[in-house]
């Protein structure tokens, strides 16, 4: 039994909810195969996808969010929550930003709203953001969404991002709880370098007046800082909770390519089994894979809840994050669009 006063009995945010929803259109490698010079073998062995969803024209990121949005507050069993706080790389427009019409949406009143770009960490960035407003006190709770549509930003053509990157949502339902609780969020990492600003980018007009502004990446340097940062920042909340690698019953990280997944959990010493990888069918999804692999991971019960649990981002900015969580109990819902 923890003693009165111990860490166990802290404020934490605990994870409460889970929803995802993906479009229905499924392409699949062979359909890349067709317009790109590639190969279904290369994609597999290179980045482990096989497929990725594509959101039809007349869908909107914030259609995507607000149904991955209303999944998580049925699978919390709630109907409002004290705030929304949405990931983004791919906003429907420059400005307002998308979280308070998702709120409005779905019927949470007049709650704070407020979106986050920080592109593939922008979930681990805005779950850490809406963890801090519960534990100071400011809400009660929290909706974190991540919902993107790469495919308004990819070139078709670009053989290096185009067989990686899918469309999808996902969200979850942060309420104040205790660090006791299966779910709680334990501890955090963020960071961010500048300097690496272009690995990972889409031109501005004032950069290349003129030219088709496609999301571009320097591929091979992002993926070896991805597995250094990744492990670097999954080391940091392991330290500041006391874990040994060998202990975590799930790493689920960005899902930005199996074979970076399998290296982050190879150079930590964590079980490669424990290392969650479900980019098969749904590819890159940006700041949306960590809500939808741990989903996916929830529906096949494994970890036992209570499991220590890391998720960990990386992505452009350059930014980088990881939160140390136990296993929630719960059921994620699922929607397709
Ligand atoms: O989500 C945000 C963060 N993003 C990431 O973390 C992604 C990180 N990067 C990656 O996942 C990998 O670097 C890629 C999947 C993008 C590329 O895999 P790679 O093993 O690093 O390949 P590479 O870029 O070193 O290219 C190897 C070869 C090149 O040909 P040459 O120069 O050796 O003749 C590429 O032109 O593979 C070629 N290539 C392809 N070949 C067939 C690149 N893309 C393709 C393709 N099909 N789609």
């Amino acid at each position: 039994m923890p003693s009165p006063g111990s860490s166990r009995d802290l404020p934490a945010a605990v994870l409460a909810g889970l929803g995802t929803c993906l479009p229905t259109t499924e392409i699949d490698n062979a359909a890349l195969v067709s317009r790109l010079d590639t190969t279904d073998e290369w994609i597999r062995t290179r980045t482990g996808i096989a497929a990725r969803r594509q959101a039809t024209p007349e869908t909107s990121m914030r259609d995507l969010a607000c149904q991955a949005g209303a999944n998580a507050l049925r699978s919390a069993g709630l109907e409002t929550v004290g705030g929304v706080v949405l990931a983004t790389t791919t906003p429907d427009r420059p400005c307002p930003a998308a979280a308070p019409e998702v709120a409005h949406r779905l019927g949470l009143g007049q709650v704070p709203a407020f979106d986050i770009s920080a592109v593939c960490s922008g979930f681990v960035y805005a779950a850490a953001v809406a963890a801090s407003l519960i534990t100071s006190g400011v809400v009660d709770s929290v909706l974190v969404v991540a919902s993107e549509i790469y495919s308004r930003i990819i070139n078709p053509m670009d053989r290096g991002t185009a067989v990686i990157f899918g469309d999808g949502a996902g969200a979850v339902v942060l309420r104040r709880g205790t660090a006791a609780e299966q779910g709680a969020l334990l501890a955090f990492d963020l960071g961010g370098d500048g300097s690496g600003h272009d690995l990972i980018h889409v031109p501005g007009e004032l950069e290349q007046p003129g030219d088709p502004r496609w999301f571009s990446m320097a591929g091979r340097r992002v993926y070896l800082r991805a597995v250094e940062q990744m492990a670097l920042s999954t080391s940091r909340v392991l330290k500041d909770c006391g874990w040994d690698p060998e202990t975590v019953g799930a790493l689920v990280p960005h899902q930005a390519n199996g074979r970076i997944i399998q290296a982050v959990a190879e150079r930590l010493g964590i079980p490669p089994q424990n290392a969650v990888c479900e980019i098969a069918r749904v590819g890159n999804t940006s700041a949306a894979s960590i809500p939808l692999a741990l989903a996916t991971s929830l529906a096949t019960g494994r970890p036992a809840p209570g499991a220590r649990t890391v998720l960990s981002a990386f992505g452009g900015g350059l930014s980088w994050g990881s939160v140390a969580l136990t296993w929630p109990q719960l059921q994620a819902v699922h929607s397709e669009f």
